[in-house]
């Protein structure tokens, strides 16, 4: 079953899971500035997990972030770890916008490690998202057909990598031609929806061909 089925409805309370000696700095600074909130002095991933099991959660989105450039790749590779350990852990990727190799990092997130996407915190990285050098970081994470297939919806359907989910078919395009898949797409399709050229352009329509295809991007 694809992550997204097994996620379900998606509710944000904001919580991270972090390495040790993060999240006890995060529960210090909560502890000082938020006094009368219920934040446990100590806690284990262990049992976090199990008590978000026993609430019925099936799933969740992690998102460490990294506040200090060096802090990028511990994170990312603790993400990882922690979501092959617990598959109920969906990751996100973290990167610091003076890492010294932006588009490493998301090539390590995306292909090598396989998260769901990217994500900033533009005010504690301390950068404007409008910034031009982070365009071609978000130009580079646009380009892979993966997350597309996410953003578009085919995910829901169709698995996270296409692999075929509970309602649609494996997207196998050893068969199907570009011609046709476009046509496919426009026109969804017994219970597929059409997706047209004002919702989905044909430039990311050729993009999650090429990705399905699996031409190298
Ligand atoms: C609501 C669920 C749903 C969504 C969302 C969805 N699909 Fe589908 N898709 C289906 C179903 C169901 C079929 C099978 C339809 C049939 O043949 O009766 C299908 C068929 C297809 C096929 C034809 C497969 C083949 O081998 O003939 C392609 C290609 C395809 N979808 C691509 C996409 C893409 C790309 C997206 C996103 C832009 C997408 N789908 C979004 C449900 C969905």
């Amino acid at each position: 079953m694809g992550l997204f089925q097994r996620a379900g409805l998606i509710l944000d309370c904001h919580v991270h899971l972090l390495p040790p000696r993060r999240l006890l700095k995060l529960i210090e600074w909560a502890r000082r500035f938020f006094p009368g909130h219920p934040v446990p002095e100590t806690i284990a991933l262990e049992e976090l997990l199990a008590e978000f099991e026993a609430q019925g959660i099936r799933a969740l989105l992690n998102f460490a972030h990294a506040i200090f450039p060096d802090e990028t790749d511990v994170l990312n590779r603790f993400n990882h770890e922690l979501a092959t350990r617990y598959p109920q852990v969906l990751p996100v990727g973290t990167l610091h916008p003076e890492s010294p190799e932006p588009l490493l990092v998301v090539s390590q997130c995306l292909d090598e490690y396989g998260f769901l996407g990217l994500k900033f915190h533009a005010f504690v990285q301390k950068f404007l998202p409008w910034e031009p050098r982070m365009r071609p970081v978000y130009e580079a994470v646009a380009a892979r057909g993966r997350l597309l297939l996410q953003r578009y919806g085919c995910a829901t359907c169709h698995g996270l990598a296409g692999e075929g989910g509970v309602v649609g078919p494996k997207l196998d395009l050893e068969e199907l031609w570009r011609s046709d898949f476009q046509l496919v797409v426009r026109s969804g399709p017994g219970g597929m929806p059409a997706l047209t050229a004002d919702v989905l352009s044909d430039e990311d329509l050729e993009t999650i061909y090429a990705y399905l295809k699996g031409i190298p991007q």
